[in-house]
């Protein structure tokens, strides 16, 4: 079958990447899918078993900093259009390991732009009809400050329609105008590869695209990140490792929905802009820990909050970024994209998944699929 598009996305086997995957496979039977991952820790092909045997899906085993691998990929695919996941996510990780988010996140985003670039102006057309998508955080922008410690109803600054918002802890918002200021190794590294890929688009013309999403929860999130660990830490009673006191405030978003508006941008998105993805949906860590202790007692059938004891106060996380709120009008208003879940209904789906998935759990939380994935590409 000859393909209408070629797309490359990267880091396919992660979390947020297996869900765009899965919605371009699905969605578009004429395009031609290619999953590259280099299936760290953090990718699991499990995550991708309902879509693996699709005649328009390509699974290849690969490190985005191999440059020479890169430029391969490009001919042998003729790669149309990248959509630029793949990279080292957790700050915990990047507090003990700097060097692997640099080489990862800043030295692997610059050997895919190099090959694409290379590749892209070796052919007639040039860049007509390309499109390189970088998918970024919006950890890039650093801290907002939090002055409203309980909490403010709409309507706020922003324009997006009041009905969408939660409340808010302070009246600022990240645009896409605000200037960067990472904390962390891993959002450092973010930033920087941020950089790289509008620097592409000024200095050679690339059609490049970034977008700055808020966090992300959902089925198939690694159980290092703070909804799936403490899921599965309530599940087996575990202690709950509340950093601080827990009253530092993130903006969450439901995966699908930033897979929806992956697709939306990458098809409709204006080259060399940056468009933020969030869902008006500020939480303190501490009032969100205590909806998933009691969604997952109430759907294991214990006393609704009987785990709340497992609640444990750690040390703070060094440099622990005090307040994130994305301000999405743009991409409301220009794109027509909006959330689509609540938060509650989002928590509940995601609360029920993992505790139906337990082998999933069982299986990435005991190392066998690692070890696995290592027998099985060895040779390769
Ligand atoms: P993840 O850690 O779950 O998945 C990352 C994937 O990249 C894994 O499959 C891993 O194997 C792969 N990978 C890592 N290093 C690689 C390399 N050198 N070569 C090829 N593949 C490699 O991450 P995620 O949470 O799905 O995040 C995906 C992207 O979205 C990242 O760029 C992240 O910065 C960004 N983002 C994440 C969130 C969030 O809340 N999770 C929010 C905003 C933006
Ligand atoms: P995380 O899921 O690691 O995402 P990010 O740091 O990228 O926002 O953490 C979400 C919030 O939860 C963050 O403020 C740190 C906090 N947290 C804890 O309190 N305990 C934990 O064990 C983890 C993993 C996170």
């Amino acid at each position: 079958m000859e393909f209408k598009r070629h797309i490359l996305i990267t880091g396919g086997a992660g979390f947020i990447g297996s869900h765009v995957v899965r919605l371009f496979v699905n969605k578009y039977p004429e395009y031609h899918i290619i999953n590259l991952d280099r299936l760290t820790y953090a990718g699991n092909l499990a995550n991708l078993k309902d879509i693996e045997n699709q005649p328009n899906y390509t699974f290849v085993k690969a490190d985005i900093c191999d440059y020479e691998k890169m430029q391969e990929i490009m001919q042998q695919y003729r790669v149309d259009g990248i959509i630029h996941l793949a990279a080292e996510s957790h700050v915990d990780r990047s507090i003990k390991d700097p060097f692997t988010f640099a080489r990862t996140n800043v030295m692997g985003t610059l050997s895919l732009l190099q090959a694409a670039k290379v590749y892209w102006e070796s052919l007639p057309e040039k860049y007509e009809g390309k499109r390189f998508y970088h998918i970024s955080t919006d950890e890039v922008y650093g801290a907002l400050k939090m002055t409203h410690p309980e909490g403010i109803q709409p309507p706020f600054t922003t324009t997006a329609s009041s009905e969408t918002h939660h409340l808010a802890y302070g009246e600022e918002f990240f645009l896409e105008t605000t200037k960067y200021n990472p904390h962390s190794p891993y959002s450092a590294s973010k930033a920087s590869s941020d950089h790289f890929v509008r620097a592409f688009h000024d200095t050679y013309g690339m059609p490049t695209i970034v977008t700055n999403c808020s966090n992300n929860y959902g089925p198939y999130q690694f159980p290092e990140k703070l909804i799936p660990l403490f899921i599965n830490n309530i599940r087996h009673r575990k202690p709950l490792p509340v950093y601080g006191k827990g009253e530092n405030v993130r903006d969450w978003l439901y995966v699908e929905d930033h897979a929806r508006a992956i697709d939306i941008i990458f098809h409709h998105g204006k080259i060399a802009e940056t468009y933020n993805i969030g869902g008006f949906n500020e939480w303190k860590n501490i009032d969100i820990i205590k909806v998933v202790i009691k969604t997952v007692d109430r759907l294991l059938g214990r006393k609704e909050g009987e785990d709340m004891d497992l609640i444990t106060y750690v040390t703070d996380r060094p440099g622990h970024d005090m307040r994130y709120a994305i301000d999405s009008t743009k991409l409301q208003r220009e794109l027509g994209w909006e959330p689509s879940l609540q938060f509650e209904e989002g928590i509940e789906k995601t609360v029920r998944w993992y505790l139906d998935n337990q082998e999933w759990m069982d299986n990435v939380t005991s190392g066998d699929y690692q070890k696995y994935y290592e027998n099985m590409y060895k040779n390769r």
